[in-house]
């Protein structure tokens, strides 16, 4: 049995499957910062990534691909049920999207969390070689750390939480937040978005399990109140391949296509874009009415503005999620019927999943970008944006909600629930001066282009190898 130095645990494996004309299946590198950033460091360190590989009900055995030693861990029907869309995503994402809908506490869930956890720790103590460093992804692994420290205690652990941690007052109503930050501490270094979250995550370890604070540093203590360890937890701020995007975003093709988007709209003096996963921490229903609203009082002339709304499918066998589909597009239809003319539309609206060459091009072809997000741990769609627009052209509206913010400050930051701020922020976005407009955006470019995914991973991982001789002297 193969073990390796360096492992990666997430929920989803970096791998998508396709499937040829002949109907003969192989496994393609999945897009996403994530695995840009980790790709060299597993092929440095002889790496091994843990995840589901996305098919219910199915056994799939370790394969290698791209340098990366694939782990799969199977998940049954039942399973991603319970695991997937009952406990992670209608219990602790709403939870820790500050409850924007209500999270659902079910026992059933919880059992089956635990459970599943337990298969991915068991899969991991299994890979993992003697002093190996194991890098726990997101929310709907948080008690891994735990597990695997218990039978593993010479494994080094980091966790990263993607999405934001909520204020101690939210998290509380969590019937199992004992063990979910029991799970947590399992780790050597917890790592978050923002340094707002990385508070409320130390304001809820010493409020709820009574263990002693001191800056970053927990006094992790075993169910008899003697010392164990020092866990920490800190903020890295996660971000894109800021270096590819724009490489990609000066290929002519792309910019011929950029150019072609904005015809296909009916050539409009200003393109708006939003793009996200169709999730409600987005924003996307008080964007739509924003907008409405500005062509209603004639701010905005359908013909003049064009929106386009990129909804991109996700998590659709859970109720909240086909329920906004509903809404939202109830909404876009309403404005649409009102508004659209033979020749032009108000709103674009499309639920799909586009290649990211397509993205990159849709970026480029938008005068202003939307995210009005709630809530979101980072938003890298922002990111996103702003490394495409090598034309120093653009403007970007950003929700002071959204992890993103603390980044991009050049931005126009908004409240996403004030619909007039919102709509007058807009309107400015719009009317920017092109001059302004290249100034902000160059400020932005700099930020996104030093503070890349690569520094991202080597901040965290660093930080995690950090000795606890070295730690002492930090304190
Ligand atoms: C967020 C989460 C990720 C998740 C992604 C897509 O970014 O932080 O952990 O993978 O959404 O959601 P899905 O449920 O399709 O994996």
């Amino acid at each position: 049995n193969e073990t390796y130095d360096f492992v990666v645990v997430a929920n989803r494996l970096p791998v998508d499957r396709v499937v040829n004309d002949a109907g003969e299946s192989s496994w393609k590198r999945a897009p996403g910062g994530l695995v840009t950033a980790l790709a060299p460091v597993m092929e440095a360190a002889d790496g091994a990534w843990v995840g589901w590989h996305g098919a219910p009900d199915e056994e799939v055995e370790p394969f290698e691909n791209n340098g990366i030693s694939i782990v799969p861990v199977p998940l049954s029907e039942s399973d991603v049920n319970l695991y997937y869309e009952g406990f992670s995503n209608s219990t602790l994402w709403p939870l820790y999207h500050d409850v924007i809908v209500a999270p659902r506490f079910h026992r059933a869930w919880w059992d089956r969390y635990k459970k599943i956890n337990q298969r991915f720790a068991d899969a991991t103590a299994a890979v993992a070689a003697e002093g190996a460093t194991v890098w726990v992804q997101d929310y709907q692994l948080q008690l891994v750390p735990k597990l695997l420290k218990d039978v593993r205690p010479d494994l080094k652990i980091g966790f990263f939480n993607h999405i934001p941690f909520p204020s101690v007052d939210l998290f509380a109503q969590l019937p199992w937040r004992k063990r979910v930050l029991e799970g947590l501490l399992g780790a050597d270094l917890i790592g978050f978005q923002r340094p707002s979250d990385a508070s409320n995550f130390l304001r809820a370890v010493r409020r709820i399990l009574g263990f002693t604070v001191r800056g970053q540093q927990i006094h992790v203590q075993d169910a008899q109140g003697n010392p164990l360890r020092i866990a920490r937890a800190e903020a890295h701020p996660i971000s894109i391949d800021s270096a590819s995007i724009s490489r990609m975003a000066k290929d002519p093709k792309v910019q011929a296509r950029a150019k072609e988007i904005r015809r296909g709209l009916g050539n409009p003096d200003v393109v708006v874009l939003g793009v996200d996963r169709l999730d409600y921490t987005k924003g996307i229903r008080h964007r739509l009415k924003a907008f409405g609203e500005l062509i209603d009082d004639g701010r905005l002339e359908v013909g003049g503005a064009a929106l386009v709304q990129v909804a991109s499918p996700s998590r659709e066998r859970v109720g909240e999620y086909m329920k906004l589909r509903d809404e939202i597009e109830l909404t876009v239809g309403r404005i649409n019927g009102e508004h659209d003319t033979v020749s032009h539309t108000a709103i674009r609206y499309l639920h799909h999943s586009y290649p990211f060459e397509e993205m990159v091009a849709l970026y480029l072809a938008a005068d202003v970008m939307l995210v009005t997000a709630l809530r979101d741990g980072m938003n890298l769609v922002a990111k996103e944006y702003v490394a495409a627009h090598v034309d120093n052209k653009g403007a970007l509206v950003l929700s002071e909600f959204a992890g993103a913010a603390d980044q991009l400050k050049h931005a126009f930051q908004v409240n996403p629930h004030d619909i007039d701020d919102l709509k007058d922020t807009i309107v400015a976005a719009i009317a920017l001066p092109e001059a302004e407009a290249s100034r902000r955006m160059r400020i932005m470019r700099r930020q996104i282009a030093t503070n890349d995914v690569a520094r991202w991973s080597r901040k965290f991982l660093e930080s995690l190898a950090k000795t606890d001789d070295e730690l002492s002297l930090d304190a």
